[in-house]
């Protein structure tokens, strides 16, 4: 029999094997600005985010941090970029995404959705009304977006891009 998945709030305890869930994260490639976290940047991550683990006999397999942030003058700061939001008030506390994965061979089998179900929970029982994430994954964005709509999120900015050219050499024009 499989054991269950069980999903909790993440103690000191999990932070070796957080880390070495970020270590594969990193080798899948799949998230290009990803910096992951040793095992003593999740100790204090732990003691200060929301993060929440998913585990199969008492070993995580997945795991999200949201970190808790303030809204300044109505504007959010994701990476580099300032957006625009005018949905919440100045100072006004929401919960940014950091992290969320699941490691490969535990997906499709809503380990990610039950997640971020519980942080979504702990994020209400802590009096936050927001969630804002920056979605990264270079190999299948479309499908993160889906991901993330079943659980009710919705866009609010998108980048997109356009090649324009060709690789290949220039042909000369002949007259
Ligand atoms: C994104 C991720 C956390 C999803 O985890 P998961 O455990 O496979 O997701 P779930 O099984 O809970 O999926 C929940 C729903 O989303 C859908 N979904 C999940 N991944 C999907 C994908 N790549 N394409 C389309 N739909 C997807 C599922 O079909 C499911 O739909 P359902 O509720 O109708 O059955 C996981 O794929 C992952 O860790 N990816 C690599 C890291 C990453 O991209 N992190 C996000 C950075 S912002």
């Amino acid at each position: 029999m499989t054991p269950k998945i069980r999903v909790r709030t993440a103690e000191r305890r999990d932070a070796a094997a957080l880390a070495l869930i970020d270590a594969s994260w990193k080798r899948e490639a799949v998230s290009p600005g990803l910096k992951p976290r040793t095992r003593k940047e999740f100790e204090s991550t732990i003691g200060k985010d929301i993060v929440i683990v998913a585990e199969e006999g008492g070993v995580p397999v997945g795991y999200a941090v949201g970190e808790a942030k303030r809204a300044s003058k109505k504007h959010f700061e994701i990476d580099q970029d300032t957006l625009h939001i005018n949905d919440l008030g100045d100072n006004e506390t929401y919960v940014d995404l950091d992290s969320l994965y699941v490691l490969r061979r535990y997906r499709k089998r809503s380990v990610g959705k039950a997640i971020m179900k519980e942080l979504m929970k702990e994020t209400g029982r802590r009096g936050i009304r927001q969630i804002l994430l920056a979605a990264d994954n270079k190999k299948n964005p479309e499908g993160l977006v889906n991901f993330y709509r079943g659980l009710g999120f919705k866009i609010v900015v998108t980048y997109m891009k356009r090649d324009v050219g060709r690789k290949t050499r220039r042909k000369g024009l002949s007259s």
